[in-house]
């Protein structure tokens, strides 16, 4: 049995990646597999609310029920977060954007030299920061981060947190075995926007899915 505590709440999942496209065979992007993301949709719907899920690139199939909005770009993931942001009960942000793009994409494949000590030079500009943005525009809408760190954990996250205003932040060690990305598992800790910090042993991400979406469930209750 699953308490339907989120019916009729509109929720805004962001999971996945991003790619940017260095030529038309190449891109840089990162680890995330969309398995945090996808757990939190689908407990999410699981539970009664309107779940869209923004995705970047993933082998994983969009949860039953769930609206799903597949997108490559940090600039797509921006604008697709945009179309749902005023009419939405919360946004999660649990994506993995790319914070920089190259300055130009090159319309052709890039070619190598056949000098030995031929090297690639490549700008890269920043992307928006979706989080900041709209975190700084909200409204009655709860805002739910992620911090992805390797060090100083506490300090970037709680720094994050504030800056893109969020109401709590999940922050993962992506250096331990069993947190961050890929694994089934993860291990969290939260801290919210008093100060709080609440540290969680290892679990399954559906599990941590569920600690957050007790917390949403909650702070929505508190806005009513
Ligand atoms: O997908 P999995 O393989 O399951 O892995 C899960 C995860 C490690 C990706 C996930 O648990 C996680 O930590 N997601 C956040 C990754 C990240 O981008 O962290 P960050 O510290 O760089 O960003 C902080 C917050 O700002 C995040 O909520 C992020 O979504 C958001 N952000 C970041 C950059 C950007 N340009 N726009 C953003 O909105």
């Amino acid at each position: 049995f699953v308490e339907k505590d989120l019916l009729g709440k509109k929720i805004v999942v962001t999971a996945g990646p991003t790619i940017e496209p260095l030529d038309p065979v190449r891109y840089i992007s990162n680890h995330s597999s969309g398995k945090m993301g996808y757990s939190i949709a689908k407990e999410a719907h699981a539970r009664g609310a309107d779940v869209v899920l923004i995705s970047g690139p993933t082998v994983l199939d969009a949860p039953e029920g769930v609206e799903i909005v597949r997108v490559n770009t940090t600039e797509e993931m921006f604008n697709s977060v945009g179309e749902f942001f005023d009419t939405c009960d919360c946004l999660i942000k649990s994506a993995a954007p790319l914070d920089y793009k190259p300055e130009n994409v090159s319309p052709i494949k890039i070619k190598k030299d056949d000098k030995e000590n031929d090297e690639l030079d490549i700008k890269f500009i920043r992307n928006p920061d979706i989080a900041a943005y709209y975190g700084n525009r909200k409204n009655k809408q709860i805002m739910v981060g992620f911090a992805a760190e390797t060090n100083n954990i506490f300090e970037y996250a709680s720094e994050k947190l504030k800056k893109k205003n969020f109401d709590f932040i999940v922050a993962n060690d992506v250096t331990e075995t069993g947190a961050g990305f890929q694994s089934d598992t993860n291990i969290v800790t939260i801290i919210d926007n008093n100060g709080n910090l609440e540290k969680y042993p290892i679990m399954s991400k559906k599990e941590v899915a569920k600690i957050i979406l007790d917390r949403v469930s909650l702070l929505i209750k508190s806005k009513a």
